[in-house]
């Protein structure tokens, strides 16, 4: 794979600097940096003894013969020899103590209905619907995609799954026709559990009815298992007899018992795909125990998550955040924790602090897309609202600005809760960088330090260590992806080539400041992170192509106010075709049926040509330049400077 070279410049100048709160230092799991850097060192010193003492805290059917086995790196395997079950860990686990009786999901729909269910209940729930899917055939190992609203059904099916060892891939519910045939195509799934429709912004989506037409084409799929939420209204949901089974009529009868699949700790739980910067989606491989724990851990103390917390995440189950953050994390650690299924203006810009008020939620986890949102609405909103039961605040999906850190901090936190800015991917399972929010002084905008047993550094393309430039992981922590589905070349091309295969490479550059913190600096490949969401430029430039119109076409992010960065894109029109609204209008449609509405650029510019070195390779930096308003970098090694300078004007005059 040809390798790039990235050059990373840094312009913060931020340095104010927040001390955890006394108070909370007093009751946190860590509650101080010199419990913090003691724990870290033996992380760090002795990984295989740190991860077996914590792994200790779970409960496995056999344990382990060896901690890590790197001996097929980078497909590394950790508790080789035990088997365990994450269903297990995240539920029957808890029913033999006081927990069992707890509130683990206190759910509420977007029109106001609500519901609780206790760990008892999940169990029962899990139970027959894990039931179900054996009944349909559903075995250990097959795959199924989950294409759910925020509902409870969403967090029963993946945990029935894990149960009877099924691989799960959820599929966020934005995401197109054609995205859903994508991804269960290339993973073979034999099996989708959708919903009737789901709520968002006061109207139903038609879940269903986008499932039939993603299942034209997709031949592996035999069974499709139908929550009903929206209640046919005001999409009438067609039934296919012999292949459709309605939730409720599947379940009704099923038995609650049906004894954990014994996993062994490298069985696949899921797939999870995401983009990445050529080509399709790559589905990213988690396999058992290394993610368990690794998740387990993070939850425990990154969120300092004590019984009587009541935590909220705000994403969607069908990201990796809500995998980790609303599925495994909390329920390993027999979370309270609130799910809300709709938009956070919906009835009014107040929904949020709305709920946080109504269940005295404690720890709140969101995106700084939806900060800035909420900045932009106005304080009126939370200030309208009790939210003094908060304690601990946190975010993740991008860089979070300073101004947005600090509205979070004075806004929502009364600048008594502690801030984690949680640096993490699909990839890592897991928080990686993260404040530890009773040790960790908190700089607003900066994911400050690693967690235990992650070792960073900050490298140049050469390798050497640098004040400033890419974000390396030494060492292989427990929650790593195992791999890409069916490619394990894309694998290694992907995450080992970049250093000669000797450290993990995240795709993102960061710098180290003078106390040692690392700033995440954004990405440096031609990813794009859009609201948090992850869109590969490639993509939606092959979007933009397939149209009969277009000779070519180039796609850059750009900064935004709201989305932290949009999608800006240069299309190439074949010689003598209109370019006109009509044409953007079919382009727009075109990016909503390959990929969903969320991906849609800000702006698609027209052009004749695009700049170009004189061995053809578009200059995207250039591109950005024009997009930001820039002054233009070094033109020289173009194959013709007047395209760029032609593009500048049109771009400035449109
Ligand atoms: C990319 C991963 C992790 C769950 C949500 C996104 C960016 C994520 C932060 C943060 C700066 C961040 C990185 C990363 N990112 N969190 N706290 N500060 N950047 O998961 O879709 O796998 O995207 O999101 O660029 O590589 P994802």
């Amino acid at each position: 794979m040809p390798q790039e070279n990235y050059s990373m410049e840094s312009v913060s100048h931020e340095n104010r600097k927040f001390n955890p709160h006394p108070d909370f230092a007093a009751q946190a799991h860590i509650g101080s940096a010199a419990d913090y850097r003691q724990m870290y060192e033996r992380s760090i010193a002795d990984p295989e003894a740190f991860w077996a003492e914590a792994a200790e805290e779970l409960d496995w059917f056999k344990k382990w013969d060896s901690v890590l086995d790197e001996s097929e790196a980078p497909f590394f395997k950790w508790f080789s020899g035990a088997t365990t079950n994450l269903c297990h860990n995240c539920v029957d686990r808890h029913l033999a103590g006081p927990n069992r009786n707890k509130a683990a999901l206190i759910w509420e729909g977007e029109p106001g209905d609500t519901r609780v269910l206790t760990y008892q209940d999940v169990y029962r729930e899990v139970g027959k619907f894990a039931n179900g899917l054996k009944q349909i055939g559903i075995k250990k190992g097959d795959r199924v995609a989950i294409y759910l609203p925020m509902v409870p059904e969403l967090v029963l099916a993946v945990l029935a799954c894990a149960r009877i060892g099924a691989v799960h891939t959820v599929i966020f519910a934005g995401f197109s026709a054609d995205s859903i045939r994508d991804r269960v195509n290339d993973c073979g799934a034999k099996c989708v559990i959708t919903a009737d429709g789901g709520w968002r912004r006061g109207r139903v989506l038609s879940l269903k009815n986008t499932v039939d037409e993603a299942l034209k084409g997709a031949e592996s799929v035999t069974d499709v298992v139908i929550v009903k939420r929206a209640h046919g209204d005001p999409f009438p949901c067609h039934f296919k007899e012999g292949r459709d089974h309605w939730y409720h009529r599947l379940v009704q009868d099923q038995p609650i018992e049906c004894p954990c699949e014994e996993m062994e700790a490298e069985d696949m739980l899921f797939l999870l795909y995401t983009s990445g910067t050529t080509g399709k989606p790559k589905g990213i491989i988690h396999t058992t125990a290394g993610y368990m724990l690794y998740t387990y851990l993070t939850m425990k103390y990154i969120f300092d998550l004590k019984p009587e917390d009541v935590y909220w995440c705000t994403a969607d189950v069908g990201w990796i955040t809500g995998h980790s953050y609303i599925v495994y994390g909390p329920m390993q650690n027999a979370a309270t924790q609130i799910i809300y299924e709709g938009a956070p203006n919906e009835p009014d810009e107040g929904r949020f602090w709305e709920i946080v008020e109504k269940y005295r939620a404690t720890i709140f986890y969101t995106a700084p897309t939806a900060i800035r949102a909420f900045m932009k609405w106005g304080d009126q909103w939370p200030e309208q609202h009790d939210l003094s039961s908060l304690r601990l605040l946190g975010t993740v999906g991008e860089p979070i600005n300073p101004e947005a850190w600090m509205w979070y901090h004075r806004v929502i936190g009364a600048e008594r809760c502690p801030i984690v800015d949680t640096w993490w991917q699909t990839e890592t399972g897991g928080h990686m960088l993260t404040p530890v929010p009773g040790a960790t002084a908190t700089k607003p905008g900066c994911a400050t330090v690693p967690f235990f047993g992650i070792e960073p550094a900050i490298l140049d393309d050469d390798g050497a260590e640098v004040d400033a430039g890419i974000l390396a992981i030494k060492q292989p922590w427990p929650g790593i992806l195992r791999g890409i589905y069916g490619d394990p070349q894309r694998f290694k091309d992907t995450y080992w080539c970049k250093w000669g295969g000797k450290y993990y490479f995240p795709g993102d550059g960061a710098r180290r400041d003078e106390d040692g913190y690392i700033w995440i600096l954004g990405r440096v490949d031609d990813v794009v992170n859009v609201s948090g969401h992850r869109i590969g430029t490639a993509e939606l430039e092959s979007v933009f192509v397939e149209h009969k119109d277009v000779a070519e076409s180039a796609v850059v992010g750009v900064p935004h106010e709201i989305k932290g960065q949009g999608l800006i894109a240069f299309v190439t029109v074949i010689q003598g075709r209109a370019h006109d609204d009509k044409l953007r209008t079919e382009l727009v449609e075109m990016v909503d049926k390959s990929i969903g509405k969320f991906a849609r650029p800000e702006r698609i510019l027209f052009s004749s040509d695009l700049p170009k070195t004189r061995s053809g390779k578009i200059m995207r930096r250039l591109l950005r330049d024009i997009a930001e308003g820039k002054e233009l970098g070094n033109t020289t090694t173009l194959a013709d400077p007047g395209v760029v300078e032609q593009l500048q004007r049109q771009y400035e005059e449109s």
